[in-house]
């Protein structure tokens, strides 16, 4: 039997023809992008700014052609009428707003230092909808999110959707262009012994992230007495991929080098849009203090501490964030 198309499942999921328009154009742009990835070495292009191709021609990064795509391939649809882009400093409005309409957000290539050493990058999304006639509020909590998803630039072209009930994976079929549904109802195990975080600023975090990832680190001899995995890509599609497919926890904690901005990684089209998949795949995804899905954000590129994966884990962070600090 062949595997359901995208499209097949967004019919049968009972969306509206107009939010499937924009989730087809959203899957077009996530092909062009692979494509773009994929043969970005033979254009001379590693995502370096400024960079020259062999025919000596000034380059654009591929985080910039990305983001040209996405623009011009999803401001087709009828009714989007905002943009929320990692690359654009403002909002883009294509429309006056009217209640029901769509507003995306979206990361065009995220975890491009990825792309000089041809690693994993992706591409992370997240529509929601205008909630009365006019209303140009961007700054909505993620719970507040239709859909939210990813594609993953990796062996295989992957797009993950979050989009009414569940999780589901469509892998891009070479030949075809066409993504078919490889992963249906992904769900993440609640107990893992896989942890993913830079440990590199060690240095610079709280305690409560120094105590967890010290008894990881102790093994069967510590206080979580099972052995631990430490993983890290540094590019969180891949990364929140890993953790859906088989559990674990991903960390991007506030630290003393990030803290004045507020964290790392950015709240709207990276963050609320992972923590609305994983919750729905069965897992959790915090702040260490606060559910990330309950934050309203105060501005469109915003940055947030985060802590997502399987649930047992993010709980336990939690706690330890409650822990008063030993003297
Ligand atoms: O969005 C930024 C990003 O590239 C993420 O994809 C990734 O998780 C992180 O930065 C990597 O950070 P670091 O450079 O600390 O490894």
């Amino acid at each position: 039997m062949t595997a359901i198309t995208l499209r097949r499942h967004l019919t049968d999921a009972g969306h509206d023809s107009d939010l499937i328009f924009l989730l087809e154009d959203i899957a077009s742009a996530c092909r062009s992008t692979a494509y773009e990835v994929r043969n970005g070495p033979l254009k001379g292009n590693l995502g370096v700014a400024d960079s020259i191709n062999v025919q000596g021609e000034d380059q654009k990064p591929l985080d910039i052609i990305a983001n040209d795509i996405f623009v011009s391939t999803c401001a087709n649809s009828p009714r989007l009428a905002a943009l929320v882009s990692e690359e654009i400093e403002e909002v883009v409005w294509l429309k006056e707003p009217k209640k029901g309409d769509y507003m995306l957000f979206f990361d065009p290539l995220d975890g491009s230092s990825n792309l000089d050493t041809n690693l994993s990058v992706g591409t992370i999304f997240s529509i929601m909808q205008i909630e009365e006639d006019g209303n140009r509020n961007v700054l909505r909590r993620g719970a507040d999110q239709l859909v939210a998803g990813y594609a993953l630039y990796g062996p295989a072209t992957m797009m993950v959707l979050a989009a009414g009930r569940g999780v589901q994976g469509f892998t891009l079929h070479q030949g075809t262009g066409i993504f078919r549904l490889t992963q249906p109802s992904m769900s993440i195990p609640e107990t893992t012994n896989e942890f993913a975080i830079n440990t590199a600023r060690r240095r610079f975090w709280d305690q409560p992230i120094r105590d967890y990832v010290d008894d990881c680190l102790a093994g069967t001899e510590g206080p979580r007495g099972k052995d631990f995995n430490m993983r890290w890509v540094a590019s969180m599609v891949a990364e929140v991929h890993r953790v859906l497919m088989r559990g674990g926890v991903f960390l991007y904690p506030l630290d003393d080098k990030n803290r004045a901005a507020g964290g790392r990684l950015r709240l709207l089209y990276e963050v609320a849009p992972m923590a609305k998949i994983i919750e729905a795949a069965g897992g959790a995804a915090s702040t260490g203090t606060e559910r990330i899905l309950d934050l309203v954000p105060t501005e469109p590129h915003q940055r947030v501490a985060t802590i997502l994966g399987s649930r047992e884990e993010v709980a336990l962070l939690e706690q330890m964030h409650r822990k008063p600090a030993e003297a």
